[in-house]
């Protein structure tokens, strides 16, 4: 072969390599919904809790409200990979094995999502992917995986960047379309460099089903909202916003609406500012036996309408007037709409009053619906004042009055 042609054939190669080794497009153009089993079933996860909570899914109308990603988090290893490196199932919690799991799951209508881990083993001592990354994808395609959750314990000296690369073109390679998630929890900034590696990013440490508690590595939800907003350094409160988008999303963490600790108030009030932060809903209560309420939280349509509006600008903070007890969040839609949210962060009921010249983001005359009251309340030529439960939210959509 002539020099010339040699160069062209690397060249070609290598362009052809560039392409390769890329997320799969057009997944997750608007956050992505499902269900997990961490928050609520931690390492007590099996075969036969996956299946029904599917089943559960269908009944009670999560799966036809969007909740199609149904994802076995950590612990649902053996502790070793075989003699060939493969990573397996424990064979007690998933005797039928996931290949088979995942057709029950896919006959169903749901898609099918597995943990894994960036670092040498998972956060609860399972193996992890690293070194591994373009075995376990084939392993991963061939059991019909359609979402990668990837953690980021043990990682050791691993550069975050490079580790996650790896395995978004181990995916990609293995040629079967994967939502992957990446759970680096912040520490390496992931939206300034995820956007062509992943389909969402954790930014912080772990929720639990709190309100604003702390322990150790885990954040009660309002405390997490609260990291959202002094993630990025600079002017403006729609800093960290800027980075999500169509197929690449902030992740604040999956949802505890539901889950013992919150009141029905702060179920519902999570689940619309998650909502108005256009975040990914991955519900993580135990879906076979909740509260009729709590199963009206998650299927609302008027609050998934806004989490999953398709212009995909994730909202932010306008106002917190602590000496008010008041926060305003809102979120710009599609067709000059907005949604609002006023929380009452006082630990008692409270008059919140939004004063609408106070939103200088939103300018001009808007009806206002009032959206878990399925009411109108009015337009925003006059101040609203609503009365809240603590810790309560409303939740309101403006839409721009016809000239
Ligand atoms: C980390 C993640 C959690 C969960 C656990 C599992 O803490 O951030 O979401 O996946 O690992 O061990």
């Amino acid at each position: 072969m002539k020099k010339s042609a040699a160069f062209a054939l690397v060249i070609g190669l290598s362009l052809a390599g560039r392409t390769w080794a890329q997320k799969f497009p057009d997944l997750a153009l608007t956050p992505p919904m499902g269900w997990n089993s961490w928050n609520t079933f931690a390492s007590n996860i099996n075969e036969t809790l996956i299946k029904e909570t599917a089943d559960a899914m269908v009944a009670n109308g999560m799966r036809d409200a969007g909740y199609t990603y149904i994802v076995i988090d950590d612990c649902w290893e053996s502790m070793q990979r075989d003699a060939n490196g493969n990573n397996v199932a424990d064979p007690k919690k998933f005797p039928s094995g996931m290949k088979a799991l995942g057709d029950y799951l896919h006959a169903k209508g749901f898609k099918f999502g597995i943990h894994s881990c960036a670092g040498v083993k998972t956060c609860a001592g399972y193996p992890g992917g690293r070194g591994h990354e373009y075995q376990d994808a084939l392993t991963y395609a061939s059991w019909g995986i359609d979402f990668l959750k990837y953690d980021w314990c043990e990682h050791g000296t691993a550069d975050a960047r490079e580790t996650y690369k790896t395995m978004r073109d181990a995916i990609h390679a293995a040629g079967r379309p994967m939502v992957f998630s990446l759970c680096e929890w912040g520490q390496n900034k992931p939206w300034e460099w995820a956007t062509d590696v992943g389909h969402m990013w954790r930014t912080t440490g772990d929720i639990y089903d709190s309100y604003d508690g702390r322990k150790g590595w885990e954040s009660g939800w309002k405390r997490i909202l609260d990291l959202q907003y002094t993630l990025v350094e600079g002017n403006g409160p729609d800093q960290i916003a800027r980075y999500a988008g169509p197929g690449h999303w902030n992740d604040p963490d999956m949802l505890e609406v539901g889950n013992p600790g919150l009141t029905m108030a702060e179920s519902r009030a999570h689940f619309s500012l998650w909502a108005i932060i256009a975040a990914p809903l991955i519900a993580g209560n135990d879906v076979r036996h909740m509260k009729p309420e709590v199963r009206d939280v998650l299927v609302n349509k008027d609050v998934l309408a806004i989490d999953q509006d398709p212009l995909g600008h994730q909202g932010y903070r306008v106002l917190a007037d602590p000496g008010k007890n008041i926060e305003i969040w809102v979120r710009e839609l599609s067709n000059g709409e907005w949604a609002v949210c006023a929380l009452n962060t006082s630990s008692a009921p409270a008059d919140i009053t939004i004063e609408w010249h106070y939103l200088w983001t939103i300018q001009g005359k808007f009806q206002v619906q009032d959206v878990w009251a399925k009411k109108p309340a009015g337009d925003t030529t006059k101040p609203l004042t609503v009365r809240l439960d603590s810790h309560d939210v409303a939740l309101l959509r403006l839409t721009p009055e016809k000239k």
